[in-house]
């Protein structure tokens, strides 16, 4: 049995506690956040008879828990995870890891030395689409991939700390889109170039756009556009996909099914060659697992029953963080900047 403390009693901690409450193995044993009367109003929301704290130590002492669960706002995540891999406890959080890749590399340097797992909610990855998307590229069926394209354009008035903070297209939503980038790869950012801009009509403070260039470590490019000011025509939140490889295309709308097309033999060679399309039969789409936050914390459970990495692990994850501050860093300096010593 885990003895499971939520740390953090906003919004996004209704999912996991709705997740924690499902299983067997895990006992929710006390809720903690800085702002009592959040605690107080989400225990009577949640049901949840258990003791309210207002630091996770405390918590941790008194409750005897082995697992916290971090739902915190990113500038408390550093905080949270040290005080919980110092008592010895295993961590899973929500996105981003840190910060800052500062406080990311102590993090995962702790976790580490204290042979804890911890894990990061990614929960995009957890997607049958994009899961069938990148096996379709790992199949080889548009041969070698040398360019990855994701397209994201999505007018959201959010109305709270989004319009104010900088960077809010970068920092706060295209960690998925550059996880995912990741994930259906298979490979790691080098470098980064990166402009980020405020758009005319934009309602955001700044920073509500961005494109970036990422080089790869297969020799790849990735490349991105994201607007959180675009209105009409909107893309889906997943973000619109297109792989180009040595044999083909492959498109993922974030949407539908994937598909790719690739050229038929012609002698001779055409100006431009006929493409057939392909699809991926639904036997083909392979995976089975749950999606969203409930497919990502069954992987977590999973590794810490079995004792390995997660596929989110703090290790693998900082790669996908240094995209983020890298392409904020390449933006300021308006240069292309290394990652490869970033993680
Ligand atoms: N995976 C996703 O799709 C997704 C979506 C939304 C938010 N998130 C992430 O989830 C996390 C929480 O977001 P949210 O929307 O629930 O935020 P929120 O503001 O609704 O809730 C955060 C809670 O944490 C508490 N808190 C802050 N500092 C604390 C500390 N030091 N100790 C204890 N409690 C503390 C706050 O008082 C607040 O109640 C963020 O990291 C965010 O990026 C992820």
């Amino acid at each position: 049995m885990k003895r499971v403390v939520v740390a953090g009693c906003g919004s996004m901690a209704q999912e996991w506690v709705r997740y924690a409450k499902e299983r067997t193995d895990v006992e929710i044993v006390a809720l903690v956040d800085v702002v009592e009367a959040a605690a107080r109003a989400f225990a009577a929301k949640q049901g949840l008879d258990v003791p309210l704290f207002r630091e996770l130590g405390e918590a941790i002492r008194a409750t005897g828990a082995d697992l916290v669960f971090d739902v915190t706002i990113p500038a408390a995540h550093e905080l949270i995870a040290t005080t919980a891999l110092e008592a010895g406890c295993d961590v899973l959080s929500e996105k981003p890891l840190a910060d800052s890749m500062e406080a990311a590399g102590r993090l995962v340097r702790l976790a580490g030395e204290r042979g804890r797992q911890y894990a990061i909610m990614q929960n995009r990855r957890y997607d049958r689409r994009i899961r069938a998307f990148r096996q379709l590229l790992a199949e080889g069926r548009v041969g070698t991939v040398g360019m990855l394209t994701a397209d994201f354009y999505i007018g959201a008035h959010f109305g709270g700390f989004r319009d104010v903070m900088a960077s809010p297209l970068i920092l706060d939503m295209a960690i998925h889109t550059f996880d995912a980038a990741r994930f259906i790869s298979g490979a790691d950012p080098v470098a980064v170039y990166c402009h980020e801009f405020n758009p005319p009509g934009s309602w955001y403070a700044e920073g509500a756009s961005a494109v970036a260039l990422f080089e790869m470590s297969d020799g790849s490019v990735f490349s991105y556009r994201g607007s959180w000011c675009a209105e009409g025509a909107n893309t889906s939140w997943e973000s619109s996909w297109r792989a180009v490889g040595s044999g083909g295309t492959a498109i993922w709308d974030g949407v539908g099914v994937p598909w790719y097309e690739t050229p038929v033999e012609a002698e001779p060679m055409p100006f431009i060659r006929d493409a057939v399309r392909g699809e991926l039969a639904d036997g083909e789409l392979e995976w089975s697992g749950r999606e969203g936050h409930f497919g990502c914390l069954d992987e977590m459970f999973a590794a810490l029953a079995e004792g390995r990495p997660a596929e989110t692990d703090g290790r693998d994850n900082i790669r996908s963080l240094a995209m983020v501050f890298g392409a904020i860093e390449s933006a300021r300096r308006r240069e292309r900047v290394e990652l490869s010593e970033w993680y």
